[in-house]
């Protein structure tokens, strides 16, 4: 297959907003060793990349600068010992960085499949989300049919997946939102109950039904003892950011006389070993579900690679529900 030298590219060119995103001509990236190359043709948009513009989130220093964490398009070169993938086979695929591009090369163990019957737009929506959830919500937070789950932020490419996700396991789920249509959204989804949180308090709703068994938290702040008082004996609280700060009053009493856990974790800085270990659990726990219809990524809007600033200014409103795409290809 004859490749192009050089690929259109969108770059942060200094942090701020939107309008420093500028488009760019760069070299095509090289596959290195248990790499694939990819031609993009729909790149998921991401906070973690609204962040990283804005400069409050480093990229790891082995990572393009190009922003971009997932993409869909087609293997068109591997690197040395790639046996998974060749030339020609159609993948989506979680990105160490440099998704804001016509091509791009991540480890070939962190692609996965397109899903049968699903469109190459929904699934370069499914592995940053999916990724983060799986291994958060699941994996780390232990989520068991049965119990109940608070997931903040239940309207955000997150919360859409967490909602479907948990709900498909068998959990009762309780979402906030920060509007009515958000909310119906979160119900449409499999929420039992969703919260709007500038009209209602979700602690004595969680309260009243005994209390949240897991919480998935990205809004931290005045959250963080909320979500103490709303979690159930044995309960556990997983972080995955702190839009309103990461810092807060808490009666760490709470944590030993109710024997609760607290923990969270990124995604981007684990090692490439641990992303291929979700890579294989999603393709054999989720992949099916996908393939069913059980559930599907939600997406809020399209935008082409030309149009990235509007696609942030867009994310950074809050008036998404579900996932932005850039169309590349
Ligand atoms: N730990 C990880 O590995 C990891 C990976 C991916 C993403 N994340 C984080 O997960 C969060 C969701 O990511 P996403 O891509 O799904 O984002 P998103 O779609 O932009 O969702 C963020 C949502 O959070 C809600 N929100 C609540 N408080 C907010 C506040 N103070 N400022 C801004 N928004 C607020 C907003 O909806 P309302 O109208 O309901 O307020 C907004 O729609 C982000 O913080 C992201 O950084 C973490």
């Amino acid at each position: 297959m004859s490749l192009p030298e050089e690929m259109r590219a969108v770059e942060i060119s200094k942090p701020g907003g939107p309008d420093v995103l500028q488009p760019v001509t760069r070299e095509l990236p090289q596959p290195g060793l248990g790499e694939i190359l990819i031609r993009t043709e729909w790149v998921g948009v991401n906070r973690p990349d609204a962040l990283q513009r804005a400069g409050l989130y480093k990229a790891p220093p082995e990572a393009s600068d190009l922003p971009g964490l997932e993409a869909s398009g087609e293997v068109v070169a591997i690197g040395p010992d790639v046996s998974d993938w060749k030339p020609g086979d159609k993948v989506c695929a979680l990105l160490p960085g440099g998704g804001y591009a016509e091509y791009v090369t991540t480890p070939a163990a962190h692609a996965l499949p397109i899903p049968a019957g699903m469109g190459m737009r929904e699934a370069a929506c499914l592995p940053e989300t999916f990724f983060t959830v799986w291994s958060n919500v699941f994996e780390r937070g232990g989520l068991k049919a049965g119990e109940r789950f608070l997931v903040h932020g239940g309207s955000s490419g997150i919360g859409t997946t967490a909602i479907q996700l948990a709900n498909a396991f068998g959990a009762r789920v309780f979402a906030t939102a920060g509007s009515a249509e958000k909310c119906a959204a979160c119900t449409r989804l499999g929420a039992e109950r969703a919260i709007n949180y500038r009209e209602e308090d979700f602690v004595p709703i969680l309260r009243a039904e005994g209390g949240a068994d897991l919480v998935l938290d990205m809004v931290g702040g005045d959250y963080i003892p909320r979500n103490v008082k709303a979690m159930a004996d044995e309960g556990r609280m997983v972080f995955i950011a702190f839009l309103q700060g990461p810092k807060a009053e808490l009666n760490f009493a709470q944590i030993m006389l109710r024997r609760l856990t607290i923990t969270g974790s990124t995604l981007r800085p684990q090692s490439d070993l641990a992303k291929a270990r979700i890579a294989e659990a999603l393709k054999a726990k989720v992949w099916p579900l996908l393939e069913a219809g059980t559930i599907a990524p939600l997406v809020d809007s399209e935008f082409s690679l030309d149009e990235v600033a509007k696609a942030h200014a867009h994310m950074e409103s809050s008036g998404h529900i579900g996932k932005i795409v850039l169309k590349t290809a």
